[in-house]
């Protein structure tokens, strides 16, 4: 690319807040001709069935049985109709596609030289797109991977919760998460409501969204679509090993103390279950 997708300024604001921080800055990828309604419905008929998902529109609150339409639309006339009351599509590890692979490794490019003296390299780079009609929710939910979520068209307001609050999210739930054993929406109580951050980003804004930090997120008056850019490091890894190290002393009766936040590496534990996994001694 020959122009910057983050401009200096906003390299200065990423740079201050990752990795552990929430935080809002601008972008320059409006107008890629790869994000446009067009090259989406394109990109949606290039990938893999499993790795779509949508919902072609919402039926009224009251409908007779034999009014019920037929879902005929396809994700392609979805994508196109998109303005459709209660439509979504996500599109998922858009890498597959060569195009948007060298896109998402372009754009996480920039940020290299920021990201790898703190976290280690840049591992595991997937992109995702949201494309969702006004006033869908998201609902709160947590994400494993180091995720910057770029708003292209519409504008959305993402409500954010601190990574450690165990009063959101208890140890053992961090550690079935990271054995596969729980899923990544999270049971909401109206009290955390008090502890959210909400960013409201429009077209031209991206939001730091750190590792594991619970969220939701609510689309705005117009159609919607999101880039989200997403990538693994070792630290990342090293606080998933280590957590699941501690169910496992936990299952014998122990009270582990939780992983460190950065920078902390929480290498002891998590080498200890990279060892025990190795030898199958772990469960
Ligand atoms: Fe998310």
């Amino acid at each position: 690319m020959t122009q910057h997708v983050f401009p200096a300024q906003a390299r200065r604001t990423f740079a201050a807040a990752y990795p552990a921080s929430p935080v809002k800055f601008e972008h320059q990828l409006l107008d890629h001709p790869l994000l446009s309604i067009d090259a989406l419905a394109d990109l949606a008929a290039a990938l893999p069935d499993g790795e779509i998902e949508y919902n072609p529109g919402e039926l009224p609150i009251g409908i007779a049985p034999e009014d019920v339409p037929e879902a005929t639309l396809g994700v392609v006339e979805t994508i196109r109709n998109i303005g459709q009351s209660g439509s979504w599509v996500a599109l998922k590890r858009i890498e597959q596609v060569p195009a948007y692979h060298d896109l998402l490794h372009d754009v996480l490019g920039e940020l290299s030289d920021i990201v790898t003296p703190r976290t280690g390299e840049m591992l595991t780079l997937e992109g995702f797109v949201f494309i969702t009609s006004p006033g869908s929710v998201t609902p709160f939910h947590f994400d494993p991977e180091h995720n910057i979520l770029l708003q292209v068209m519409g504008e959305k307001t993402m409500t954010l919760f601190p990574v450690e609050d165990e009063d959101l999210l208890g140890a053992e739930a961090h550690e079935l998460f990271h054995l596969g054993k729980r899923h990544r929406n999270l049971p909401w109580r109206d009290e955390f409501a008090a502890k959210g951050l909400p960013i409201q980003i429009k077209a031209g804004e991206a939001i730091h969204v750190p590792v594991k930090a619970p969220h939701w997120v609510k689309n705005g008056a117009f159609p919607s679509i999101s880039l989200s850019i997403t990538w693994r490091s070792e630290w990342t890894y090293a606080e998933a090993d280590a957590r699941a190290f501690n169910h496992m002393l936990r299952r014998i009766g122990l009270h582990p103390m939780s992983p460190g936040p950065f920078p902390a590496q929480n290498r002891a534990k998590a080498l200890a279950w990279r060892a025990l996994r190795k030898f199958g001694r772990a469960a």
